[in-house]
């Protein structure tokens, strides 16, 4: 397996590399991407961890030898928020960077399962989407938006209020990665909640971003938990194209646009990369008018996207 991580010398990408050098299956080949000067040196760093992946540093004119080759590209390159910013406000930077990084992946590892993290996801996914169209090598089965973090949060959050061990809570969340457009089923729990529960931890995974971007108070985003995330659906491709098709993982990917083009969905995961986009079953009444009530807003982010890309 060759992983590419484009944006790899930043709070996202030096945490993440790491989990992905002290994780990824024997033999694998880590490939760091970054504009920053330092590139070099993280990869370096990292390559004195006593694991058999290699680890390589790519400075901004070798984005071509980096993606080479890869299986799997995960994109966390881009300007993170500040205290008061939106995701949509990372828009007019982040939108550029996620085109032209696409534009290399079409042209250089036209086969590679593509993780955006970079946000505003609801509209990079789509920006992307289009790149790869426009090229000729969109595959939907393997265009992904991180929204592990999402569930991650879920799943602390939920295992706090009922004190349980985190670890064997699951919680399927749906939707986008912003705001309102973040759902949480907690009907799908198997624990049970007061209404005033739900609404508290709905909002709590919603806003969680903001949570993190303001005790940063001005020093970016969250960073170590989205490494961590990242790692996580890593992981389970690498899994999944290394053959076992019984991975499953919520995440944003291309749909029959039933709710929207791209909405985020438990899906099992295979050597294509999207094997089958499972059914989120039934919602709650509460669910179901957070669905509907965010719908629009998420589907304009993606018009956003799509319309980026002429
Ligand atoms: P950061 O500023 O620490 O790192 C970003 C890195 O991207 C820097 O090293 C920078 O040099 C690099 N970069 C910029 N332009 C590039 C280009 N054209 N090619 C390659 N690298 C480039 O930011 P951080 O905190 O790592 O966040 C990165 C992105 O991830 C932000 O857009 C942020 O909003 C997003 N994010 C997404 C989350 C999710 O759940 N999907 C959660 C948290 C953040």
């Amino acid at each position: 397996m060759k992983v590419a991580v484009l944006g790899a010398a930043g709070g996202i990408g030096q945490a993440l590399s790491l989990l992905l050098k002290t994780q990824l299956p024997v033999g694998s080949e880590l490939a760091l991407y970054d504009v920053a000067p330092v590139v070099p040196g993280v990869a370096v760093d990292l390559s004195h961890i006593p694991t058999a992946v290699s680890v390589k540093g790519y400075g901004k004119d070798d984005l071509a030898s980096a993606l080479v080759g890869s299986d799997i590209v995960l994109i966390p390159a881009g300007v993170p928020r500040k205290p008061g910013m939106d995701r949509s406000d990372l828009f007019n930077i982040n939108a550029g960077i996620v085109a032209n990084l696409v534009e290399a992946i079409a042209d250089n590892c036209p086969n590679a399962c593509i993780g955006i993290i970079t946000n505003p996801v609801n509209t990079t996914v789509a920006i992307a989407k289009k790149v790869l169209e426009k090229k000729g090598v969109y595959n939907k089965n393997k265009l992904f938006g991180v929204t592990t973090l999402d569930v991650i949060r879920a799943e602390t959050f939920v295992a706090e209020v009922h004190g349980k061990n985190p670890a064997e809570v699951t919680v399927p969340v749906i939707g986008g990665h912003s705001g309102t457009t973040i759902l949480p089923l907690l009907s799908q729990t198997g624990l049970s909640f007061s209404d005033e529960q739900i609404e508290a931890l709905t909002k709590r995974i919603q806003n969680a971003g903001t949570e993190v971007v303001e005790a940063k108070a001005g020093g970016g985003s969250a960073t170590l938990s989205m490494g961590q995330a990242a790692a996580r659906f890593c992981l389970s491709l690498v899994k999944a194209l290394q053959g076992d098709n019984s991975v499953v993982e919520c995440t944003y990917v291309e749909t029959d646009g039933q709710d929207a083009l791209f909405f985020a969905h438990p899906v099992r995961l295979g050597a294509n990369g999207v094997e089958e986009i499972l059914p989120y079953g039934e919602l709650s009444a509460y669910e179901e008018k957070a669905k509907a009530d965010m719908l629009d807003g998420l589907k304009n982010d993606i018009q956003i996207g799509l319309d980026f890309v002429k």
